[in-house]
């Protein structure tokens, strides 16, 4: 039996289910991108887990409490007092959300031509990288490429790989090394403690500084103390903090596990270079304790912080995601196994293997699952991560997948099996899914504008 949620339910928001025919007209209203759709036409909406998470009363009334100041709010202290107490830092600059945490870091780091090594970068690490003239590299171990492979810890960095990257590059070419836990783009997939320890150990022998891409903390802790030899009895906070020990500086968006709508953190040992992100957080985001925020959303972000490293709440989390991921495997569903922390996702290669990666099968897969049920997910795959070459030609990306992200607190089991019940019936039809001929993409993060037709 799966272990009840430890929450009630205070406050409830009733959806409304369009007909297909309706579904049908949006989404070709919307040029066939899930990111156009209102979220009013969506029944259950798995386009992400950030800043989608349902706050706790506590939260709330935290966020009622503090005190709206330009400057010295209680809430900046009690946020203070916190990243020290289960991040381990004590110098940290707020910002509105990760991708800021990113411009700033890269912004100050990065000269053109260096290079950011990354297990694997999210889209908009990648995009602020490039943004920066910079170029992002991914280091991840093969495994994670491998749709066969169930290993442990398919987040992991490649240390061979990056070894030699460091000695190819120069270490003047590279300002920074980047670990993204838990990975995203891989599909969740953690990183182990000894991986953390070991890439923060080359880094330090190289005199790089080392940083956690720390939006997923918690959930990767939650699989290092499940799956690494030694954690099981150590608690989420603990092995959290011993994982931000071995780091330099970290990027941390609050509208993941800081179980917020909106907030982030960009963390930092060396006192030097804190002044040198405060000073340009200043421009770009706001007074240091704000950052770019009203001063509730820090109290919010405190508190959800200290209930993230909950062990109720993170047991909670995991059976949710790996109990869709069961379902789909009941089904014979592809999805990359292990279940990742915040998301199952679906391998559009195998589920639509006759459509080639040039006709975008993740997101013809994402757009007919809103048409067949109301349910968006998200492409992760050539639309957000593929390229073009010089004579633009698409270069295809090298995973395929619709990942359906699981924001927290929000949705019940009995809509978890609803969503697995309507991706069995899209399989079941898979043969009549048609590709997409993408008619519009800017140059950085294309797929959020993107535009698309089927077929013929
Ligand atoms: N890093 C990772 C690993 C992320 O997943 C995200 C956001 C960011 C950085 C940027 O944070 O959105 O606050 O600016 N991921 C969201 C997602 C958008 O849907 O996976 P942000």
């Amino acid at each position: 039996m799966k272990r009840p949620e430890p929450f009630k339910i205070k406050m409830i928001k009733n959806l409304k289910r369009l007909s297909k025919d309706e579904r049908e007209k949006k989404i070709e209203e919307a040029g066939y991108n899930v990111f156009k759709l209102r979220s009013e036409d969506v029944f259950i909406d798995l386009l992400t887990d950030s800043g989608t998470s349902a706050m706790s009363d506590q939260q709330v009334s935290e966020m009622v409490k503090t005190e709206q100041a330009y400057a010295g709010s209680d809430s900046y202290y009690i946020l203070e007092e916190v990243v020290k107490d289960i991040l381990g830092f004590d110098r940290f600059v707020i910002v509105h959300q990760g991708r800021a945490a990113e411009n700033v870091l890269f912004s100050t780091l990065l000269k053109e031509g260096d290079y950011v090594p990354n297990n694997m970068h999210f889209d908009t690490t990648k995009a602020n990288v490039k943004h920066k003239g910079g170029e992002p590299v991914n280091l991840v171990v093969e495994e994670a490429y491998d749709m066969d492979s169930n290993t442990d810890f398919k987040g992991n960095m490649d240390i061979q790989k990056l070894e030699e990257f460091i000695q190819e590059k120069s270490i003047e070419k590279i300002p920074i090394i980047m670990l993204t836990i838990t990975n995203n783009t891989g599909g969740g997939q953690p990183v182990s403690m000894e991986n953390i320890k070991e890439v923060s150990e080359l880094a330090k022998s190289h005199g790089i500084p080392f940083f956690l891409d720390a939006c997923r903390f918690a959930e990767n802790a939650y699989f290092i103390k499940k799956r690494e030899n030694g954690y099981e009895d150590r608690s989420i906070k603990d092995i959290s903090k011993e994982m931000f020990s071995y780091a330099d500086g970290f990027t941390f968006s609050a509208k993941k596990e800081g179980l917020v709508n909106i907030g982030g953190l960009l963390g930092v040992r060396d006192e030097k270079l804190h002044e040198k992100f405060k000073n340009l957080s200043i421009i770009l985001e706001g007074f240091p304790t704000y950052g770019g925020l009203a001063c509730r959303e820090l109290s919010a972000v405190a508190q959800g912080i200290i209930e993230v490293v909950q062990e109720e709440y993170q047991t909670y989390r995991h059976q949710q995601v790996g109990y869709l991921a069961d379902l789909l495997l009941e089904g014979n569903i592809p999805i990359i196994e292990p279940a990742g922390g915040h998301a199952v996702f679906v391998d559009a290669k195998r589920f639509l293997p006759d459509i080639p990666q040039e006709n975008f099968p993740a997101q013809a897969l994402t757009t007919e699952l809103y048409k067949e049920s109301g349910i968006r997910g998200v492409e992760l795959g050539t639309s957000a991560f593929g390229e073009l070459d010089g004579e633009g030609n698409i270069i295809p990306a090298q995973m395929e997948n619709m990942r359906l992200a699981i924001p927290r607190r929000v949705y019940t089991f009995n809509q978890l099996e609803y969503v697995a019940h309507s991706i069995q019936k899209l399989y079941e039809k898979r043969d009549e899914i048609k590709g997409l001929e993408r008619t519009y993409a800017p140059k950085l993060l294309g797929h959020f504008m993107a535009e698309f037709k089927p077929l013929e």
